[in-house]
């Protein structure tokens, strides 16, 4: 992925946004403190206490990886830590991304 202002664009050109208000409830909802990730490269805000997985899926970001056989697109399930299909790489440690809680600087790498 490569960083463009207010973007961020996966492997085959496929646009994201990434501003936080995005796709959330926004007005009436209280936020905790926003964070930045860097996921393959590209900046990323959340918000502290959500998973790496909603951190994600709020960002527009729905393919982690391709299924071996075939190459089709993997990505969130089950979002309680039971599939292992949001597998991903944080901190050079292959995790649930699921089951994990953003914070500050946190390096994510998709499959
Ligand atoms: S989505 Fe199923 S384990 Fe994370």
């Amino acid at each position: 992925m490569r960083h463009c202002p207010g973007r961020l664009v996966n492997r085959i050109g496929t646009l994201h946004r990434v501003r936080v208000a995005g796709i959330r409830i926004d007005g009436t909802v209280e936020r905790p403190t926003r964070v930045r990730l860097v996921v393959d490269g590209a900046v990323l805000e959340a918000f502290a206490g959500e998973s790496v997985a909603a951190a994600l899926l709020a960002g527009g970001i729905r393919t982690l990886r391709h299924g071996p056989r075939g190459g089709a697109p993997r990505g969130m399930f089950c979002l309680m830590g039971v599939c292992q299909e949001c597998v991903v790489e944080i901190d050079g440690r292959r995790v649930e991304s699921c089951r994990i809680a953003v914070r500050e600087g946190m390096e994510v790498r998709l499959a």
